[in-house]
């Protein structure tokens, strides 16, 4: 068993705080460790990683100490409370490696060059609802928090922007898991992205109190 990363001092009225999902992300790493290590730690360049919504920086931070600690981290999120939180999580847990992460406040990877990300991670906000949120002011409080879990239409508007781009996101090489919960539509959504020509494989499908949550993983052909 792999140590989870302590998170500390994180006002959890601005940033989400570690929930089921984030700890199946956790799990999902371990279960994949051998994979990723095979298939980066071969090549003599270090690959990119990039989480985006980072939130408290609890996968990020597992991931680097556990399971891939050579590698360059370009993480982000929308809500700049939880981009500086990542950065004290990493600082507490592996401060040695904290040089490794950048941080960076933006929407998905809009600000990132195309074709770069070689493990692409996200928990999306996928709670349906009727709409997104705006972004807030910086120093708002709860509206933080919808913006972590509201995903408007099927949970699923702010996912597909990130699976409509995977294309452009990922290197040639590179991988993406995603999280969906079940009123996300999961097998719908594999079967969309098979036909596209990626294979899909589900690493995680666990009951999470009342609901179900999957994470897919998105490799190209
Ligand atoms: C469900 S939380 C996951 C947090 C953390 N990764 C975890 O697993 O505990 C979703 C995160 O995505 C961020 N987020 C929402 N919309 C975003 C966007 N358009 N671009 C970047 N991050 C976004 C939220 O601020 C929030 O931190």
């Amino acid at each position: 068993m792999l140590p989870t990363p302590i998170i500390k001092d994180i006002d959890y009225d601005k940033v989400y705080e570690p929930s089921e999902d984030s700890f199946y992300l956790l799990d999902c790493f371990e279960d994949q460790q051998q994979y990723l290590e095979n298939k980066f730690t071969k090549n003599d360049k270090l690959p990119i990683i990039t989480e985006i919504g980072t939130g408290s920086g609890i996968v990020t931070t597992f991931i680097l100490q556990n399971i891939l600690p050579n590698a360059i981290y370009i993480t982000t999120d929308i809500n700049p409370n939880a981009c500086l939180t990542v950065k004290s999580t990493i600082k507490y847990n592996c401060k040695e490696k904290a040089y490794l992460v950048d941080s960076t406040q933006m929407d998905l990877t809009s600000s990132i060059r195309n074709n770069i990300i070689d493990l692409l991670i996200f928990n999306p906000p996928y709670v349906p609802a009727s709409d997104i949120p705006k972004i807030p002011q910086m120093d708002a409080d709860k509206t933080w928090l919808d913006l972590a879990l509201l995903g408007g239409e099927d949970g699923m508007i702010i996912t597909w922007k990130v699976l409509n781009n995977l294309e452009n996101i990922l290197s040639n090489d590179g991988v993406a898991y995603i999280l969906f919960c079940a009123r996300n539509k999961p097998d719908q959504v594999a079967d969309i992205m098979r036909n596209k020509g990626w294979k899909v494989d589900v690493i995680i499908n666990e009951k999470a109190g009342w609901e179900v949550l999957s994470i897919l993983r998105f490799n190209r052909h």
